[in-house]
């Protein structure tokens, strides 16, 4: 084999073994993220400057898309706000983040569930068409107020 032969070689296998590097780091990282149906990003040491997170809650949604806008602050060891109502029937479209650690999302009975990462907006678009009281508990160990970290959505007819 000739010597430029050998370094073309080397140099070859080198940038596949470095692109598959690349490719499974970015698999990884991609199995990571949130499992919600969009996903934006926000810088989290300024949550509250952005208008939609400074008085978190219920607005109705611009959109024909949805009823309602549903804004959630996670933090440790909260939600904000603490409990909202929703007229049965309505479609809603969430948007949780968090200042500080990974939470969780998760509305119990629910097919919500999702994971709230710091510098992220976590969506899921939802339809509460069953009146009741739904729990909304973190999933994500956050630290020792952990299991306190509840918040309660209230649908009523
Ligand atoms: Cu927040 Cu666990």
């Amino acid at each position: 084999m000739h010597k430029y032969e050998k370094i073309w070689l080397t140099f070859g296998t080198s940038a596949l073994v470095i692109f598959l590097v690349i490719l499974g780091i970015s698999a990884v990282h991609q199995g990571h993220s949130p499992a919600a149906s969009g996903i934006e990003t926000i810088n989290p040491e300024h949550v509250r400057d952005d208008a939609r997170f400074k008085e978190p809650g219920l607005y109705e949604s611009d959109t024909d898309e949805y009823d309602y806008e549903l804004y959630f602050v996670a933090s440790a060891f909260q939600y904000e706000p603490r409990e909202v109502e929703i007229p049965k029937g309505s479609r809603v479209r969430i948007h949780v983040t968090t200042p500080d650690v990974i939470h969780g999302f998760e509305i119990a009975q629910t097919n919500v569930n999702m994971m709230v990462e710091p510098g992220l907006i976590s969506k899921y678009t939802a339809n509460f068409n069953k009146e009741g009281e739904f729990l909304i508990i973190c999933n994500e160990y956050c630290g020792v107020g952990h299991t306190d970290m509840t918040s309660l959505i209230k649908v009523t007819g």
